[in-house]
């Protein structure tokens, strides 16, 4: 793979988004109690893999503009919009995330609700302001708006999370589990790739492979989340284990065992990697990510 380096790479995309939400998330003179409970989830130190996901997609299907930065931030926001509320006391009831108390332990439930709340508006308005911004081709920035939002909406993540919840403490057949996953977890995956490669222009052959890719690194992603519950440290992970089993989640290890969980995740990234066949070099960093998505520790 061209001694690509990884770790460096995920260094400098980490750094270049985290620069970029803080810019968004600054706080006022006389500092505000929102800005504070969203700076302490956006801010705390997440894997970035969404964003990191979409500039590596626009990279791979060519030359990215320069506020696919923002589209990749908005991406961020939604997805720790989404894991504040799945961790409140209605939801999944977890104390820990990124290594911190969840928002909601740290201030309240009211203002964790709001962070959340906060957090998907803002990254509607930013994306909305990269619409703005342009003169011409606002066509592609809307539909950028049009993916994110149906992948986080109804038809998918708020779909996938329903899913979770009313299954807990009854068993999914294994074709209800995979379909849950791809909602709550795979849609958003899928939205970040597909957004950044929009925003690179890439063809609609390039977009239908790398779909290919992202819904087989967005399964193997949550299969490995799964299995992070029950084999990782909290103290990497930044994150409660155990508590899948407890509350009584329908996940691949609790169908599958552990073992074939591990095997069905390395198939999904050998298929995945498979759909890039078709890409150049430029698509290495995806190939990268393929692999670390499964062999993460946290
Ligand atoms: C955790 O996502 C929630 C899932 C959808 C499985 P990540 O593992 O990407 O969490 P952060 O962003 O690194 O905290
Ligand atoms: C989180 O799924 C998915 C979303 C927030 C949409 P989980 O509940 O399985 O993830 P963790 O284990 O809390 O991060
Ligand atoms: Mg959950
Ligand atoms: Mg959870």
């Amino acid at each position: 793979m061209n001694n690509f380096d990884l770790n460096a790479y995920l260094s400098a995309q980490r750094e270049k988004i985290n620069t970029a939400i803080d810019g968004f998330l600054f706080q006022s003179i006389k500092p505000r109690r929102i800005i504070n409970a969203m700076r302490h989830s956006v801010m705390a130190g997440g894997k970035r893999l969404r964003p990191i996901l979409c500039l590596a997609a626009a990279e791979a299907v060519g030359d990215p503009p320069d506020d696919v930065i923002n589209t990749a931030c908005a991406l961020e926001m939604i997805h720790t919009y989404s894991l504040i509320h799945d961790d409140l006391p209605a939801m999944d009831n977890d104390s820990l995330r990124r290594g911190q108390p969840t928002c909601h332990v740290a201030f309240d439930e009211a203002t964790a609700i709001l962070a959340g709340d906060a957090l998907h508006t803002l990254a509607f308005e930013i994306l909305s302001s990269n619409v703005l911004s342009k003169k011409n081709n606002s066509t592609k920035y809307l539909l950028v708006i049009h993916t994110i939002a149906a992948a986080a909406g109804v038809n998918g993540m708020i779909e996938g999370q329903m899913r979770d919840m009313a299954a807990e403490g009854h068993r999914l057949g294994l074709e209800d589990l995979e379909e849950m996953h791809a909602l709550k977890t795979g849609a958003l995956i899928e939205a970040s790739i597909v957004a950044g490669a929009i925003m690179g222009d890439g063809s609609q052959k390039q977009i239908k492979q790398l779909k290919v890719f992202a819904k087989n690194i967005g399964l193997a992603f949550q299969v490995t989340d799964d299995i992070l519950n029950i084999e990782g440290d909290p103290r990497v992970l930044g994150k409660e284990v155990g508590t899948d089993q407890a509350r009584q989640k329908n996940t691949y290890p609790s169908t599958l065992g552990i073992k074939s969980s591990k095997a069905f995740a390395k198939k999904l990234v050998n298929s995945a990697l498979q759909a890039l066949n078709y890409f150049d070099n430029r698509s290495d960093p995806l190939r990268a990510m393929a692999h670390y998505i499964i062999a993460r520790k946290k």
